[in-house]
C-alpha cells in the first residue's frame, strides 16, 4: 500500500454511522472496519451516463450511484440527518464551493464529519493554472447563477488553453464541446495552504460552524491533501471574545502553513 493510501484509510476513522460520498464513481473510500459505517452514493449523474463521460474508464468498475443529486446542494438529503459527508476529489468540480460546504454543514448532524480529500493543483494537470483566490470564490457565492454561468465560461478556455495546450479556433471548439457536453471541469484549483485560507473564511468570516478536526498535506508519491471538518454545535466558538477567537484561528492556520512546507520541501 502506498503512503497516500494509508493516510486515506487512516483518516477514515472519523467515520461512523450513515452518510454519503459524493463522486465516489471508480475510487470510492475504502472503510476500512465495515458495519460501522453505512454509505449512500451520490452522483450528478446515473452510472450509464457516468460511462459516457469517462470513456477512459472503460473496464474498471465505477460506483452506482444510490443518489442522483447536485452534490453542492444536496435537495434529496434532508437537513440535521447524516453522520457523514466523503468528498474526494469533488469540490473542484463544483463552481460554487463555499455554498457547497455551507450546505454540506447543514445537512449533517452535530458531531457530523467531512472527509475532503481535493487535488494539489502543484501535483496534477492543474499546475500551470492560476491558484483560485478566496476572493474569487466569495464572488461566485454572492453573484446570481447566470452571472456564475459566465465567470464559468473562463474556466472552460482555462482548461483548454492552459491544461490543454489548445490555441486559437482549436480552443474555442474545445470550449464549445466541453459546455455542450456539460463535462465536469475543475472549476477551481488549490493547493494545501490556499484550501487552508478558504476553510478558515468559511469558520472565521462567514461563521459556518466546522472545525478542523484533522488533515493531511499531501504525501511523497500523492497528489492530494485531505481534511477532516467536524459540525460543532455553533457554540463553542462564538464563546470565545472575538479577537481570542481570531488569535486562536491564526494560531491554527500558522500551525497548519508551517507543517506542509517542511514535508514537501
Ligand atoms: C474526478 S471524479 C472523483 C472520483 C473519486 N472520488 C476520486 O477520489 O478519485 C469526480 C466525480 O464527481 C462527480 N461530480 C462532479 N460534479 C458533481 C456534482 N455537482 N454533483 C455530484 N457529483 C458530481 C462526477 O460525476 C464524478 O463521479
Amino acid at each position: 500500500m502506498t503512503i497516500p493510501e494509508v493516510i486515506r484509510n487512516t483518516l477514515t476513522r472519523y467515520l461512523h454511522g450513515r452518510g454519503i460520498e459524493i463522486g465516489a464513481l471508480h475510487k470510492p473510500l475504502k472503510i476500512g472496519d465495515r458495519g460501522r459505517a453505512k454509505v449512500f452514493y451520490v452522483d450528478r449523474l446515473p452510472l450509464d451516463e457516468l460511462r459516457q463521460q469517462y470513456p477512459e474508464l472503460n473496464g474498471l468498475p465505477l460506483v452506482t450511484p444510490d443518489i442522483i443529486d447536485d452534490g453542492g446542494v444536496l435537495e434529496r438529503i434532508e437537513d440535521g440527518t447524516i453522520d457523514f459527508i466523503i468528498a474526494n476529489h469533488l469540490i473542484e468540480h463544483l463552481d460554487n464551493p463555499l455554498l457547497a460546504l455551507e450546505n454540506w454543514c447543514r445537512k449533517l448532524k452535530v458531531r457530523g464529519k467531512v472527509y475532503l480529500a481535493v487535488p494539489d493543483k502543484r501535483y496534477t494537470f492543474d499546475k500551470d493554472r492560476p491558484l483560485t483566490p478566496v476572493g474569487h470564490l466569495v464572488e461566485d457565492y454572492q453573484v446570481t447563477s447566470r452571472e456564475r454561468n459566465d465567470r464559468n465560461y473562463q474556466h472552460f478556455v482555462e482548461t483548454a488553453e492552459i491544461i490543454e495546450k489548445r490555441v486559437g479556433d482549436d480552443a474555442r471548439e474545445r470550449v464549445e464541446s466541453l459546455i455542450a457536453k456539460q463535462y465536469s471541469i475543475h472549476f477551481h484549483v488549490w493547493t494545501f495552504d490556499s484550501f487552508t485560507e478558504v476553510l478558515l473564511y468559511l469558520i472565521d468570516e462567514m461563521q459556518i460552524p466546522f472545525k478542523i478536526l484533522d488533515y493531511s498535506p499531501p504525501q511523497l508519491g500523492g497528489n492530494e491533501f485531505i481534511f477532516i471538518l467536524e459540525k460543532t454545535s455553533g457554540q463553542g466558538s462564538s464563546n470565545l471574545p472575538g479577537l481570542l477567537r481570531k488569535i486562536q484561528r491564526r494560531l491554527c492556520f500558522l500551525l497548519v502553513r508551517n507543517w506542509p512546507a517542511k514535508q514537501i520541501s
